[in-house]
């Protein structure tokens, strides 16, 4: 089915008019660790050009994406998520028995159950703890962190564990060049800690959202509930994603723009005072629009497509630790991180850069 920009257009309105996202936040909430894992091997476009009919040069054109990292047969999510996580952590400063709240956004789990995130929490050793997954594809990350923020700033958790996590190759028909192209694995994880009331804010607003009538754009056909798997599944080839390119494409450049506008009118900012841009990084052609849309130049946008591709959950996060490594996160930096994807979701977090120590260090 097709969404029209006027049905998302009131979804927005409607949301913009509920308030949501003005609670009564108690706690000052900021990132204190900053950690990401990605596997070594990549996954050229000449590798590519083996595998299916395209070129280097149409990846490239119409996706600027040039390689990916794709996960050795024995990794599963989860154990990116770990490494990315035990990388926060030490980033953090603490021990891990310090984190009481463990997150893992993710489409590609190691198992339909347990949640992934009971088997990072057990690889971590922190028993006793909350943790689940959260299913909201490129933007679950974005999502992750706005729920870990409000229990943070509630009062109810004092260090939480955001991981952004998946193996999107697992899922990937790469027998067929619409989507064999476009993604690759890896998993950011980030600490989000309360601080006490009067102290400097990191998170300053958030905005999410959801629009299920996009659901059949980019699906999974097989191998949940609805469509168990059999052979006839397997052999339709339906354990593999399947996406109407064209129409998510139009969704995104439009989300892009107006789930970051809105999240900065929130903090009473406009898209002018953004030091830093993070968008989902899919593909160049929709970053590059939803930049021209937002009057924002070409330095104060990151950009990793073309070494990652698309890493679903793990995106924002990779693209932000580049960032930092690179030493474009100065502290004070106003940073939006916004998020799109499968159901489809959308989702923007902005911020505060506060964390100083490691930046535009060595990681
Ligand atoms: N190599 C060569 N040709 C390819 C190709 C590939 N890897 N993939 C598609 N093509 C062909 C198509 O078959 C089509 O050929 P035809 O005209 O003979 O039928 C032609 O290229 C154009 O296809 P189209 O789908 O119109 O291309 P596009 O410019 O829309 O680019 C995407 C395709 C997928 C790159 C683009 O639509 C996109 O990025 N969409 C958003 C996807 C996304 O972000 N998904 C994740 C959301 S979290």
């Amino acid at each position: 089915m097709t969404i029209t920009t006027q049905a998302l257009f009131e979804t927005e309105a409607a949301v913009a008019r509920n308030g949501v996202g003005k609670p009564g936040l108690l706690h000052p909430v900021r990132v204190t660790g900053l950690g990401v894992a990605v596997p070594p091997a990549r996954l050229t476009n000449a590798d590519l050009e083996q595998m299916v009919d395209t070129s280097d040069e149409w990846i490239v054109t119409r996706t600027g994406i040039r390689e990916r990292r794709i996960a050795a047969p024995e990794v599963a999510t989860s154990d990116l998520a770990l490494a990315a996580a035990r990388a926060a952590i030490a980033d953090a400063g603490i021990p891990v028995s310090e984190i009481d709240l463990l997150i893992v956004a993710t489409i590609t789990p190691d198992h339909l159950f347990p949640a992934t995130a009971c088997l990072v929490q057990a690889g971590l050793g922190l028993p006793g703890i909350p943790a689940f997954d959260l299913s909201a594809g490129c933007s679950g990350l974005a999502y992750a962190l706005d729920q870990a923020w409000h229990g943070l700033a509630a009062g109810a958790y004092r260090n939480a564990l955001v991981i952004g996590a998946d193996t999107l190759s697992r899922i990937v028909d790469f027998s067929d060049r619409r989507t064999a192209v476009l993604f690759g694995d890896g998993a950011a994880a980030l600490v989000l800690h309360r601080g006490e009331p009067g102290e400097d804010a990191g998170i300053l607003a958030s905005h999410l959202g959801a629009d299920g009538r996009g659901g059949s754009l980019l699906i999974l056909p097989a191998g949940g509930s609805r469509k168990p798997a059999s052979h006839a599944t397997v052999a339709a080839r339906e354990h593999f994603l399947r996406m109407n390119g064209q129409e998510v494409f139009k969704f995104a450049v439009r989300i892009l723009e107006e789930s970051t506008r809105q999240v900065l009118a929130k903090a009473g900012y406009s898209p002018a005072d953004l030091d830093l841009f993070v968008p989902h990084q899919a593909n160049i052609r929709i970053i590059e629009a939803a930049r021209e849309r937002l009057g924002l130049p070409p330095e104060r946008v990151v950009v990793n497509v073309d070494r990652f591709g698309n890493t679903s959950a793990a995106s924002i996060g990779l693209a932000l630790a580049e960032a930092r490594e690179r030493g474009r996160l100065r502290p004070g930096a106003l940073v939006a991180l916004t998020g799109f994807g499968t159901g489809l979701t959308w989702g923007s977090i902005l911020l505060r850069w506060t964390k100083t120590e490691n930046d535009g260090g060595q990681k």
